[in-house]
């Protein structure tokens, strides 16, 4: 079976792509250093611990495994994290995907999938995003994707390798069986964090700024359901396989949500109260971002069908409940 290399495979969207590939026929062998991911989240194929910064373990998984293609998730992806110590991001984030290119030109591997971030596009308020939208990061982790997608452009030139880049808007929900789901430690993202505070892990959520220029104040974001994402990501591998062009897609739904606006759909979905209060802004946050994605369902085929906003809540809920992560 055709062997993909997923960076990041135990982490939340790794392990969803992983169940993804495995089901679509190939085999995921998963490359991660266990610092934000779970080990029992690689279920769908071999694991190989290492960490992207150490060149020689890169070497010895790809002679190993010798996969057709590279699947990239793995990095640091918190956007006020990355305005504390921005300096790691650049040499985790940067150094560690200029590893990854080389260890794969040198293997013959010149398949990549990249997960690069709408956080690329900087705050563009008013404008709907799309692919051909300046990029223009405002905060360092965005810089960082921004640097990768350059990096990968450099490694089109030199040595042919080919690649698709999907710029991420924000990914909620999970696997309908709650095989895998979403957790972080500490958790950042607002759906998990609306979860927590409904069922009490939690005193309650905090509001990150309530004077932004939005109807509610608060900001908005378009939020895709992660298995919809990655069957995206199967169809970029198609699409190199069968031979096109290297290409970038947004993945996004065109729908923006504010921060109430999610703490209601929550409080519905749940049938539950969200305790919450209002603090100041975050360090990094744009007003609006939300996606023009039509080039991934006219040029790709993507069909996002579980990105509705009750779904996503629906589905991160179910594994919110399994406390999977706590045992
Ligand atoms: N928010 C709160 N309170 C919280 C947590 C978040 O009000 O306790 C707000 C944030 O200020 C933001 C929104 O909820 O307005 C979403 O925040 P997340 O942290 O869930 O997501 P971000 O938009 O900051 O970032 C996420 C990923 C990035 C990705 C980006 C793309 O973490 O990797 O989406 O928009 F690049």
């Amino acid at each position: 079976m055709t062997k993909i290399l997923v960076t990041g495979g135990a982490g939340y969207i790794g392990s969803h792509a992983c169940k993804v590939l495995a089901r679509e026929g190939y085999t995921p062998i998963t490359f991660d250093n266990i610092s934000t991911g779970w080990e029992d989240a690689v279920q769908f194929g071999p694991f190989e611990r290492g960490d992207l910064l150490d060149r020689e373990r890169l070497d010895e998984v790809f002679a190993k495994h010798k996969p057709e293609a590279i699947m990239h998730f793995a990095a640091l992806s918190q956007v006020g994290e990355s305005m504390q110590v921005p300096g790691w991001y650049w040499r985790s984030n940067v150094g560690g995907a200029a590893n990854l290119c080389e260890a794969a030109v040198e293997a013959g591997c010149e398949k990549f999938i990249f997960s690069s971030t709408c956080a690329t596009y900087g705050d563009q308020d008013g404008v709907v995003l799309d692919e051909n939208s300046k990029q223009m990061p405002i905060n360092a982790y965005g810089a960082s994707k921004r640097a990768i997608e350059d990096i990968l452009d450099n490694f089109e030139a030199s040595f042919g390798m080919k690649r698709v880049i999907y710029r991420y808007f924000n990914v909620a929900g999970g696997d309908e069986e709650a095989q895998v789901g979403e957790f972080h430690r500490p958790e950042t993202h607002l759906i998990p964090l609306v979860l927590d505070a409904i069922d009490g892990r939690r005193p309650k959520l905090t509001i990150y700024g309530t004077d932004y220029d939005t109807p509610d104040g608060t900001c908005i974001r378009d939020y895709v359901h992660v298995m919809d994402l990655v069957e995206a990501h199967v169809l970029g591998l198609k699409w190199l396989e069968s031979g096109k062009q290297s290409r970038e897609f947004n993945l996004g739904t065109g729908t923006g949500f504010s921060v109430r606006e999610v703490m209601d759909a929550a409080g519905q979905v749940t049938n539950r109260p969200v305790p919450y209060d209002e603090g100041p802004r975050r360090a990094g946050d744009a007003t609006r971002l939300v996606s023009g994605s039509s080039r991934a369902i006219d040029e790709l085929g993507w069909k996002p069908r579980r990105s509705t906003m009750p779904q996503m809540i629906e589905d991160a809920w179910r594994w919110h409940q399994t406390g999977h992560y706590e045992k």
